[in-house]
This record gives structure tokens, sequence and C-alpha cells, in this order.
């Protein structure tokens, strides 16, 4: 599946659910959304159907996001038929960790291949702060599940605020000393703004590069790997894991962007921040036929924009919540 900038896109980012059990201050209200209705959702049957068509153009990688995807029932089993596709595509999930450990071995079992956990701090009262739920205990046991299972490599999303979490920007690099994972600091980016966090400032990636240098020393870039995705990588010297910096802000990787996004309405995105979107909702209902579907899905990602426009002066905000796109 090529689209008209000549870009293939492979990945897939099927979001299961605009729900979550945390409320990041930047992403969800504090009361939470009315979220959408039973019936707007798709069925595992459809969102099936709406993988296998994918697959079938050829999509290799599918993560299932939310929301959160743990909290919606049944979706161990739905990972297992992602899994059993004639594809074979790999299967990751992002997630916020709090339902990780009871999990993770389920999952395994189903077919998961590795797990992103997004965490943006390591302290117990600026979780709460942040997430306005307490539960960082029980995310670093479900990362400690996910490793014990062998999800792996594991993936940490952590995106650094001034004046929030930055003064942890050094203990979270510090990690890859003992631990095999990937921790990856991301730019804050303008979704969700019309919460009162959007107006936080998230540190660029070059700001995150300098305080790691000047504190930590060497830092040494690891090649460009297309499993990275939009990260770049660096090791500190001798660590088991890597650092990501993601500057998904500053620097435009749209250029080797592969992603279609599909959410839990059944909507088809083709850029995080373009609100143009192709309904397959009515096509699954209404009796269409795969062939029907596939040419949605390639129409979906022929329109994908070119790039982004977040630092040009026609910008406007996504009319989605960063929770019901997916991330
Ligand atoms: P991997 O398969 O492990 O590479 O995962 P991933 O990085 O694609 O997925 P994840 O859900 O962990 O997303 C990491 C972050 O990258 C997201 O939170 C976004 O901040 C950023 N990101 C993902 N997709 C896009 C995109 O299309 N555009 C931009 N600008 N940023 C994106
Ligand atoms: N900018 C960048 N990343 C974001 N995430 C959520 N909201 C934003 C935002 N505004 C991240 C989460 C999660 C990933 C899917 O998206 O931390 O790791
Ligand atoms: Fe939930 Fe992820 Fe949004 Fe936090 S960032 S509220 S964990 S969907």
């Amino acid at each position: 599946m090529q689209d008209q900038f000549g870009r293939t896109i492979e990945y897939l980012r099927l979001s299961v659910t605009d729900r979550c059990n945390l409320r990041c201050r930047y992403c969800m209200p504090e009361e939470g959304v009315t979220g959408l209705s039973h019936s707007d959702v798709l069925r595992y049957e459809e969102m099936l159907r709406v993988a296998a068509a994918a697959c079938r153009l050829g999509i290799r990688k599918v993560r299932v996001t939310g929301g959160e995807p743990l909290v919606r029932r049944g979706i161990v089993n739905f990972i297992a038929q992602l899994a059993a596709l004639p594809e074979k595509p790999e299967i990751t999930l992002t997630t916020n960790g709090m339902l990780l450990a009871e999990q993770a071995e389920a999952l395994k079992a189903a077919g998961l291949s590795r797990v992103n956990v997004s965490l943006d701090t390591m302290r117990p009262e600026r979780f709460k702060e942040i997430t306005l739920r307490s539960g960082l205990e029980q995310v670093l046991a479900g990362i400690e599940a996910a490793e014990k299972v062998g999800l792996l490599p594991i993936k940490l999303n952590v995106i650094p605020f001034v004046d929030f979490n930055d003064d942890e920007i050094v203990d979270f690099a510090r990690l890859t000393l003992e631990h095999p994972w990937d921790v990856r600091f991301i730019e804050f980016m303008p979704i969700s703004s019309d919460l009162d966090y959007a107006s936080r400032d998230g540190l660029s990636m070059d700001a995150v590069e300098a305080r790691l240098r000047t504190t930590l020393g060497a830092l040494v870039a690891l090649p460009y790997q297309r499993t990275s995705g939009p990260a770049h990588m660096y090791r500190l010297p001798g660590a088991k894991g890597r650092i990501g910096l993601i500057p998904s802000v500053s620097g435009h990787f749209c250029g080797d962007c592969n992603r279609l996004r599909v959410m839990a309405d059944g909507r088809v995105r083709g850029c995080l921040f373009d609100n143009h979107e192709t309904d397959l909702k009515s096509i699954l209902r209404d009796g269409g036929d795969d062939q029907a579907l596939e040419d949605l899905l390639l129409a979906a990602a022929c329109a994908k924009p070119e790039k982004h426009q977040i630092n040009g002066k026609d910008f406007t905000t996504p009319n989605r919540r960063m929770h019901g796109i997916g991330g």
C-alpha cells in the first residue's frame, strides 16, 4: 500500500477504546469523557475485518492503542485473533501499564510481541499529580511482569515538561544502565489543546540531549534502524538499554511516515493532525464486501497529507484528543 508521496504504509495503529483508567492532564479532562457510545465503537469482529483487510494490503505491524487498550474486555482474545491473521503481522501494544501485571502472561501467550509503556514520572506524588490517580507501583509491577514474560524490548515513553518532571530526565536515562529497555523521550505535541495542561511547555529533544550530555557525559548515537520508528537512538557507555529521542514537533519524520490510524469508532485518519477521516463503519454495517473495505483503506492511505503543519502559521489543532486518536 503506497500513498501519493511514494511512502509505503505498513504500520496500522488500531485504537480499541477512547476510554482510560488514568486522567493524564495533557490528554484527558479530569471528569473523564462521556466517550463513544457502545454502538459507536466497532465490535472486535469488525475490527478484525479491518485489520485483515489492512494486512492483505501490506500492513506488517499492528499496534493496539487506546485510550487504554487493556480496559476493554476481551482484549487478550482479540490480540490472539490479530496474531493469527494469515500474514502473521507483528502485534504490539501501547499501554499506561496499570493493568499490565495481571495481563502480561496472557497477552504474551496470545501472541503479543512487545509493549510500549507510557510513564512520565517515577515519583508517586508526581504520578498522582499528572494522572490524577494513584498507581505508580502498579505500573512498575506491570513493566516487571512484561519483562518476565518476554514482551521485549520494553519501551518506556516519557514526555518531559518544564517544571514538572524535567529533573527526572537523567533518572529515566539511568534506568538504561541496569535494564535492557528503550527509554524514549517525546516532545509534547499540541493535541488535546482544550485542556488546561496544554499550555505547559514540553522540552525540545535538543534540550533533553543537552541535559543528558551535561550530566552523563558520553552519549553514543546509534545508527538509524527502521525498527526505531521516529526515535533517534543513543546508548550510554556500557548500558544494557537505549535512550530514544522523538522530536515529534521540532523534527519532521513525516517523510518516512508508514502509519495509518483506525480509531475505535471505525474512522481512519491518515495523520495525527489531519482532521480528514474516512468512515469504515457504514461499509462494515451495511453489508459492504471486503473489496469495498480494502478500497476505502487504500483511499485513506492515499489521502495521507505530506506532512504535519505544527510549526506553520495555518496550523489548527486536531478535533479529537489524544485518547481518541490513539497516539
Ligand atoms: P514503535 O513501534 O515501538 O516504534 O512504536 P511507536 O513509537 O510508533 O508508538 P508509540 O505508541 O509508543 O508512540 C510514541 C510516540 O511517537 C507517540 O506518543 C507520539 O508522540 C509520537 N508519534 C507517533 N506517531 C506519530 C506521528 O504520526 N506523528 C508525530 N508527529 N508523532 C508521532
Ligand atoms: N504529545 C506527545 N505525546 C503524547 N502522548 C499523549 N499525549 C501526547 C502529546 N500531546 C503519548 C503518551 C503515550 C503515547 C501513545 O502518546 O505518553 O506514550
Ligand atoms: Fe490515558 Fe494515555 Fe491519555 Fe494518559 S496519555 S490519559 S494513559 S490515554
